[in-house]
């Protein structure tokens, strides 16, 4: 698997930085993977669109498309949110049935229950949008190995972030990880071979 699928928000110049260690990030989850997915996932704590809370429990038995990103997004978040909306009605009625897609905020300083709630309305009926608080989220990115980081400190904001669909197991490990703007057909395959 080729691992080229960071989300560059700006130039690669100016946050040199921040792509070596999205580099080293890389790295990681593709050894995750071959390693039965260990090293990515686990126990987490947010608050849903719904503003219940919410734990990793409350998603085991199903398998789960998971997406880390931020209403703000210009163009990373809303495709890849797009795709895996796609994919899911590509994907067998049985087998999407089985399959939670959900978006979790990398952005919980500006992205509230309320604002989740409404921007997942543009994407799939069943995504659920998690956020928290800003030590709840940095605890599942640490878990989920995503890396973010703000590019300044103006209202306006953008975040650089990793930009991996991750397909979890319905014991919560790593299936796979798809890489930002894979086409949805390639997806919803992938999907059906490994969901069932
Ligand atoms: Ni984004």
């Amino acid at each position: 698997m080729t691992l080229n699928a960071r989300a560059r928000h700006y130039s690669t110049a100016r946050f040199s930085g921040a792509i070596l260690v999205l580099t080293v990030f890389l790295s990681c989850s593709a050894i995750a993977e071959k390693s039965g997915g260990k090293l990515i996932g686990g126990a987490f704590n947010l608050i849903n669109h719904h503003n219940e809370p919410v734990t990793e429990k409350d998603f085991l038995g199903k398998f789960m498309l998971v997406y880390f990103g931020y209403t703000y997004c210009p163009d990373v978040c809303p495709t890849d949110l797009q795709i895996m909306s796609e994919a899911l009605r590509m994907v067998d009625p049985a087998i999407a049935r089985d399959i939670t897609p959900v978006f979790v905020s990398i952005d919980p300083e500006r992205d509230t229950v309320a604002l989740m709630a409404q921007y997942i309305r543009h994407f799939h009926k069943n995504l659920i949008g998690l956020t928290g608080t800003v030590d709840q989220v940095r605890a599942i990115k640490s878990k989920y190995r995503v890396y973010s980081a703000k590019s300044d400190n103006t209202a306006n904001y953008l975040v650089d972030h990793t930009a991996y669909t991750y397909l979890m197991n319905k014991d919560g490990t790593l299936l796979k990880h798809f890489n930002h703007a894979l086409p949805p057909e390639k997806m919803a395959k992938q999907i059906m071979a490994l969901a069932r």
